[in-house]
C-alpha cells in the first residue's frame, strides 16, 4: 500500500497531497470498483461534487468500508462542492445536506464553492438553459453573502473546512476581505501547461492551499469532444520519467506535489490509479523541477464556455483574459 503526504490547511486540518478525482465517472459499476481499488491502494482523499451526480456511489463504497471496520470516517478526507445552481445563501444548506445524504456521512472535510458564477435555480435540472440554448445564468451572484452561508456550515458541523474553486485572484481577495473564516483551499485547473504561477504565489501568501484538477491534462475530456494536450506523451516529461524509472504520469504528479500543491488525478483503471499514488519514493532534482516549470504555456483546457454556453458574459466569469 502506498503512503501519502499531507499539507497543512490554514484552519489546522491536514489534506492528503494526492486525492482521487471523480469527475466524468458516470458509469456506476466502474466507479464503484475504482473507488474500492483506490481505497485498497491507499487513497484517503476523495474529491467529489454535487454536479458530478455520483456522490451516491462514493457514499455506497465508503459505507461498506466503514461498516466492515476497515476504515473509520476520520481516516478519509472527503470533499464536495456547492453546484452553480445553488449560488445563493438560502441554497447553501440545502445542497450540502443533499450531498451529505448521498455520501452517507454527517460531515464533509472540505466544502467548496464550485464556480464563481451562479446559474438560475430550476427544480429538476442542474444546467438550466434558455430557449436560445444559452446557459440560463443568474447575474446577481453575491459571493460575500454566499460565503457567510458557507461559514455557517462550519459552525453547524456540516463541513470542517471551506474553500473555493475556479475563482480568480480578485474574487478570492473579495472573500478574504469579507470573511471570518478565510478560504483554506482553492481548487483550479493546474498541470504542466497551465501552472498559474501568479495565482499560486497569491494563494501561498494568503495561506490558501491550491489543489490541481486535471493534473494530467485531462485526456478523458476527449469523450466530451474536447481537444486536450498530450502531456503524458511529451518527450521532455518522458525523458525525465526514464531517468527516475517512473511513468510520465508519475512525473507530472510529482512535479505538482513537490511545489506544494495537492493533485486529484482521475482514473478508473486499477493499475493507473495505483501508479498515480505511488509517487512518494522519489524526488525530482532542482534541475528537473526547473525543466518541468519551463513547460508552462498558459494553456487552459477548461474555460467553461463549452459546458455553459454564453457564460463568458456573466459578471463573475473568472477567466476574463481569455474572452
Ligand atoms: P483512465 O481512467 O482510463 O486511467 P486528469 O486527472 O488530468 O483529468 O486525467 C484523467 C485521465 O487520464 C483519464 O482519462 C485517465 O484514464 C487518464 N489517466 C489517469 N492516470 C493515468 C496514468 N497513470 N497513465 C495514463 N493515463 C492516465
Amino acid at each position: 500500500m502506498s503512503f501519502n503526504t499531507y499539507f497543512d490547511l490554514n484552519d489546522g486540518l491536514k489534506i492528503p497531497a494526492i486525492g482521487y478525482g471523480t469527475w466524468l465517472s458516470d458509469d456506476e459499476e466502474q466507479l464503484e470498483k475504482a473507488i474500492d481499488a483506490a481505497l485498497e491502494v491507499g487513497y484517503r482523499h476523495i474529491d467529489g461534487a454535487y454536479v458530478y451526480q455520483n456522490e451516491n456511489v462514493i457514499g455506497r463504497v465508503l459505507q461498506k468500508w466503514f461498516s466492515s471496520g476497515k476504515l473509520k470516517r476520520e481516516d478519509i478526507f472527503l470533499t464536495t462542492k456547492l453546484p452553480p445552481s445553488g449560488m445563493r445563501p438560502e441554497h447553501v444548506q440545502k445542497f450540502i445536506k443533499e450531498s451529505l445524504a448521498a455520501l452517507q456521512v454527517d460531515y464533509v472535510d472540505l466544502y467548496l464553492v464550485h464556480v464563481p458564477f451562479g446559474l438560475k435555480y430550476v427544480e429538476g435540472t442542474l444546467y438550466p438553459t434558455s430557449d436560445d440554448g444559452k446557459s440560463d445564468y443568474d447575474a446577481n451572484t453575491d459571493h460575500v453573502a454566499i460565503w457567510k452561508a458557507m461559514e455557517e456550515l462550519v459552525s453547524l458541523g456540516l463541513t470542517k473546512s471551506i474553500g473555493v474553486s475556479n475563482f480568480n485572484k480578485d474574487q478570492i481577495q473579495r472573500i478574504l476581505d469579507n470573511s471570518e473564516i478565510p478560504p483554506c483551499n482553492l481548487q483550479v485547473e493546474h498541470h504542466a501547461y497551465l501552472q498559474q504561477k501568479d495565482l499560486v504565489r497569491f494563494c501561498k501568501e494568503n495561506k490558501i492551499v491550491v489543489t490541481a484538477y486535471s493534473p494530467l491534462g485531462s485526456p478523458g475530456l476527449s469523450k466530451l469532444g474536447r481537444e486536450t494536450p498530450d502531456l503524458m506523451g511529451h518527450p521532455v516529461v518522458n525523458e525525465i520519467a526514464k531517468k527516475y524509472n517512473k511513468s510520465a504520469a508519475q512525473v507530472l504528479l510529482k512535479h505538482i506535489i513537490q511545489t506544494g500543491i495537492v493533485a486529484i488525478p482521475k482514473s478508473t483503471n486499477p493499475e493507473r490509479l495505483r501508479q498515480n499514488i505511488d509517487i512518494f519514493d522519489f524526488s525530482l532534482s532542482d534541475e528537473d523541477l526547473q525543466t518541468m516549470n519551463d513547460l508552462d504555456q498558459n494553456l487552459r483546457i477548461l474555460d467553461f464556455k463549452f459546458l455553459f454556453k454564453g457564460i463568458e458574459n456573466h459578471p463573475e466569469y473568472p477567466f476574463k483574459e481569455l474572452v
